[in-house]
């Protein structure tokens, strides 16, 4: 019989170790998947340590063409069955649409929008079979706040990325499959760093700000419940609440407003 296991991408650092690190009490195996091996390896070793688990290091650049389908070899090789698909790797581009080369731009379709729907159309049929599964994808506030000025991509993704989680979770409930949006504002990760913004985010009250192993929690205990859409925190929740609620003209100028205040 097939093992079941917890796959996370963006493993190597931020919200994809934390919830790799509050994913693992659950006794399951583990696919941690980035491009850092070393930290992969640590992580691994560390979570094989507290918990006695089996885990697996996969080390690529899922934004590289074919990674995704030797990841599929390598699992099917291992007989593992996709029991928890954790979509988290991703990254931001700087500037606005213009100042990005279009191989930056396929980089992020590419590891943001492709990779999660390939990964998700892999697993679900077993995962229906089963009749239990789950999906979290990392979405963002981002992704249901409109008019951000220089997150085109980055929006667009988590937008489709929202919407997906939606679609699925109505299609899939009957087989018992859960699908989550995690909706995180903004987290203290190596995000902003990857980015070249980490001083300018400094401006950012520290009211605006969690912590990774913060919206891991968060999603742990969602995961219990059956909101596909999840927003961490009641600032975020908020400020998802005026974006959503406002019409559209005021929402993207307080949008505009706020992003130029802190992120220019
Ligand atoms: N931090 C925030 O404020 C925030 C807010 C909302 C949503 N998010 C979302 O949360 C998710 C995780 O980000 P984070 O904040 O935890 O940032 P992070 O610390 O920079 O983590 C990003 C992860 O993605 C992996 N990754 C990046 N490019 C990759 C590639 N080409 N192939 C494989 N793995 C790749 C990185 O690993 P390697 O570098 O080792 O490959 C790393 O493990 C992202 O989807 C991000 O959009 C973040």
């Amino acid at each position: 019989m097939s093992e079941p296991c917890t796959l996370i991408t963006g493993a190597s650092s931020g919200i994809g170790s934390a919830l790799a690190r509050a994913l693992a009490p659950e006794g399951r195996s583990m696919v941690l998947v980035a491009r850092r091996r070393e930290r992969l390896e640590e992580l691994a070793s560390e979570l094989h340590a507290a918990y006695g688990i089996k885990v697996w290091v996969f080390a690529t650049d899922l934004a590289a063409s074919g990674a995704v389908e030797q990841l599929l070899r390598d699992l099917a090789a291992r007989d593992c069955s996709v029991h928890t698909l954790v979509n988290n790797a991703g990254f931001g581009l700087r500037g606005g649409f213009q100042q990005a080369s279009w191989e930056q731009m396929q980089r992020m379709l590419q590891l943001m929008v492709e990779v999660p729907t390939q990964l998700i159309a892999a697993v679900l049929p077993a995962m229906r079979t089963a009749q239990e599964g789950r999906i979290i994808n990392v979405a963002s506030l981002a992704g249901l706040i409109p008019g951000l000025p220089g997150s085109c991509l980055y929006s667009a993704s988590k937008g489709f990325l929202i919407r997906l989680s939606q679609s699925l979770a109505a299609e899939n409930h009957p087989w018992g499959i859960r699908v989550m949006a995690l909706c995180p504002g903004y987290v203290h990760t190596e995000f902003h760093a990857v980015l070249g913004v980490e001083e300018r985010m400094r401006r950012l009250p520290e009211l605006f700000w969690m912590e990774a192993d913060q919206v891991a929690a968060i999603a742990i205990r969602a995961l219990a419940g059956s909101r596909v859409v999840v927003v961490n925190g009641w600032l975020n929740r908020l400020m998802a609440a005026l974006a959503t609620s406002l019409p559209e003209p005021m929402a993207v100028w307080l949008s505009s407003a706020f992003s130029q205040r802190f992120r220019r």
